[in-house]
Order: C-alpha cells, then sequence, then structure tokens
C-alpha cells in the first residue's frame, strides 16, 4: 500500500516506549500483571472512577457491560444511528436488541430530542457514543434515563480524556468504556477499559473478562477478554503524557478551523463545533461538506496529493447486514445518513505540523473547485 506523505493517522511512540515493552519481554510474564495493574490504577485516578478494567477491546468492554447489566434477548438498547457498527453489534453480542436514533448535525451526537419517541416497555438502556472525542449531551440524556429508569452505558471508545461540564465521559453514566485501538486517543495496538462506580458491575466485570473466576474460585462463566502485559507497556507511557497528547490534539484542531475559516464563511464546509462547556479531544477532525461537493471524488484528489482522507462513521442501519434483518423505516435517519454521505476526517497526529496542515487546507482548497457537483 502507498504510503501517504500525510496520513491520517500515525500513533504517537517514542523510543523510550519500547523499553517498557522490553520490561515485560524480559519479565516472562507476559498476559495480564504488573502492567495491567499499572494502567488501571493511572486510569482510575486520570478518570477519578472506582474501578477500571482493562481487555482486549472496547467491544468487549461493552459486550461484558450489557451482560453485567442483565439485559435479556427482548431488551432493547438505544443507540446512535451514526458511529461504528461495533457499537450495534455488541448490542446483539450483549444480548440485546439495538434501537437506532438519529444524530444532531451539528454535534454527530445522539439528538435527546428523538430518544423518548423510541421508548417501549422493552428499552432498558441507552448507549450513547461520544462521537470523534466530543461528549454527548448527558445532561439531557441522563435526565431521560432517570424518567424512564434506564440503565445508561457510555461508548466512550473515542473520548478518553473528554468533558462534558467538568466532568470526563465515560464516568457520567452507570459504566462507560475506552477503546485503544490506532486510531484512538492512546494506543496498545488493540485494547479497551472500562470503567464504573458501580462495585456490582465491577464484580461480574472481572468474572465475565478472566473465564468466571473471583478471588480464585470459578464462580460463573465468561470470557478471556484480557489485555496482555505486553499491550498495557504500550499503552502505559501514553498515559504518562496524555495531556500533553490531548492538549496538541486541541491545539491542531484549532489551527484547522482557522485555515478552513474563508471555506465555511463561503458555506462550502462546517468545522467542527465544541459546545460551551465541554472539551473535545478530537480523536477524528470531521468536517461536513457542502452538498454541493462530491466528498468521494475529493477524497481521491486528496488521495493523488499524498494526503490521506476518511469518511466520519457509517449509517449503521444502512450497512447490509441492518438492512437486511431489521426493520428500517424508508427515509429514515435522515441526519445519520447526510453525515455518511457528506462528513470528512482529515489527517490529525501528534507530529503534524502547523505548516503541513497549510499545505493540507491549500491542497483541500484546490481539490475541492475541481469537485463541485
Ligand atoms: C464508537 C465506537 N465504538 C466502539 C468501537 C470498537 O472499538 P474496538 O475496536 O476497541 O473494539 C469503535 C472503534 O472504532 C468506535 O469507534
Amino acid at each position: 500500500m502507498k504510503r501517504m506523505k500525510f496520513p491520517l493517522i500515525k500513533p504517537y511512540l517514542v523510543r523510550k516506549d519500547i523499553q517498557e515493552v522490553t520490561k515485560v519481554l524480559d519479565s516472562g510474564w507476559l498476559t495480564q500483571g504488573k502492567f495491567v495493574e499499572k494502567v488501571e490504577k493511572s486510569l482510575k485516578k486520570d478518570n477519578r472512577v472506582k474501578f477500571a478494567f482493562l481487555l482486549n477491546s472496547a467491544t468487549s468492554g461493552l459486550i461484558a457491560g450489557i451482560k453485567a447489566l442483565g439485559l435479556e434477548r427482548k431488551d432493547e438498547i438505544i443507540i446512535p444511528s451514526f458511529t461504528f457498527p461495533a457499537t450495534a453489534n455488541s448490542v446483539i453480542l450483549g444480548g440485546a436488541k439495538p434501537v437506532f436514533c438519529d444524530i444532531d448535525l451539528e454535534t454527530f451526537n445522539l439528538s435527546p430530542e428523538k430518544i423518548t419517541a423510541l421508548i417501549t416497555p422493552q428499552t432498558k438502556a441507552i448507549m450513547p457514543v461520544h462521537e470523534f472525542g466530543l461528549s454527548a449531551d448527558m445532561g439531557k440524556i441522563m435526565k431521560i434515563a432517570r424518567q424512564h429508569d434506564l440503565f445508561v452505558i457510555e461508548d466512550a471508545a473515542c473520548s478518553l480524556g473528554a468533558g462534558y461540564k467538568g466532568k470526563r465521559t465515560g464516568i457520567l453514566g452507570d459504566l462507560g468504556v475506552f477503546s485503544f485501538h490506532p486510531r484512538k486517543i492512546v494506543t496498545s495496538g488493540e485494547g479497551g477499559c472500562l470503567i464504573t462506580n458501580s462495585s456490582e458491575i465491577a464484580k461480574k466485570i472481572g468474572c465475565l473478562r478472566n473465564h468466571g473466576e473471583y478471588n480464585r474460585k470459578f464462580i460463573t462463566y465468561g470470557y478471556n477478554f484480557r489485555m496482555s502485559d505486553i499491550q498495557a507497556a504500550v499503552l502505559y507511557p501514553q498515559l504518562m503524557r496524555i495531556n500533553i497528547i490531548v492538549k496538541k490534539r486541541i491545539s491542531l484542531a484549532l489551527n484547522y478551523n482557522k485555515f478552513l475559516k474563508p471555506l465555511e464563511d463561503k458555506s462550502i464546509l462546517k468545522t467542527p463545533v465544541c459546545p460551551q462547556g465541554y472539551k473535545h479531544v478530537y480523536q477524528s477532525y470531521v468536517i461536513l461538506l457542502s452538498e454541493k461537493i462530491d466528498r468521494d471524488k475529493l477524497k481521491k484528489f486528496l488521495r493523488a496529493k499524498g494526503v490521506e482522507t476518511q469518511f466520519g462513521t457509517h449509517c449503521v442501519p444502512l450497512t447490509d447486514f441492518y438492512k437486511k434483518y431489521f426493520d428500517i423505516p424508508k427515509n429514515s435517519y435522515k441526519n445519520s445518513r447526510y453525515a455518511y454521505e457528506h462528513t470528512l476526517a482529515l489527517p490529525l497526529y501528534h507530529t503534524l505540523k502547523m505548516k503541513e496542515q497549510e499545505i493540507i487546507v491549500r491542497e483541500l482548497e484546490k481539490s475541492i473547485k475541481k469537485c463541485a457537483r
């Protein structure tokens, strides 16, 4: 595959990080061990939460979370229709049924106004996604959940370090799950973490992660959802510099906002919003293009210039599986469909320079002229 001059992502790993991995390899203890414990301790402290469980992926975390809440086949979980399919898949794998809810086009997050109409006697939970690193409107979502006695599971896969009104995402509901896939804020290659303040949920997650074991007894059946110490060693030094990583992402996003302003003023695109009281960590920097631009053609033009871009994320009810097996009303999920067709993620990684961002925006500007419909 051709290496792009400006790839979409580049994990921020330095030479010193490799020494941490070497320590694990030298120790002979490769599976869940001291490094997993160290990373969990740091995640608990950073997020001011009682329990943190490192896992082999965020998908495993969401599945375990749903199982720990005791949801069953007919139980419904309301999720956004604009997200990565893992959100919906984990609901099915966790034993419940996903119910899609459209998003707000300004924030790309679950539209709280559309949730209530979807609540039925079978609804047991709401699972907001903090898309691209911006918190969903958790104040409104929690209010609806309380009114209808629903659990809230935060799919915080993209939002490690993000904030909502002075609190971190992931601890606003009953439980939250982060991802450490390479496109996320920090990475262990693959990996995830579930956080919660509930000791009841924590006990169940501990069992589900490790074959049903609790206090050295197999009290139930469970999975192997463990993260290895090799992966945790990759993660640990990144978490030690998480504030620097997040600060840099925010400053890069603000540069893009500034450079893209002339195009925004001409209504050619919209830059991402960050409402008052929110802290956006820009896991992805995603713009919304005008209908007049052929987004896929634009992607190709940019690729030819060495700039890798990607569509925002999926309109999951319109993917092959969900379209086939779920009763998807015609012309529904208007905003999710629009976002799927018109969003574009630009390169964003720690070592990206402001001058390079200027070049990327210049190439974008030139290519846009050739991609008008
Ligand atoms: C919103 C969302 N949820 C869940 C996941 C699944 O994360 P993982 O790959 O760690 O299982 C992703 C991954 O991209 C995601 O974007």
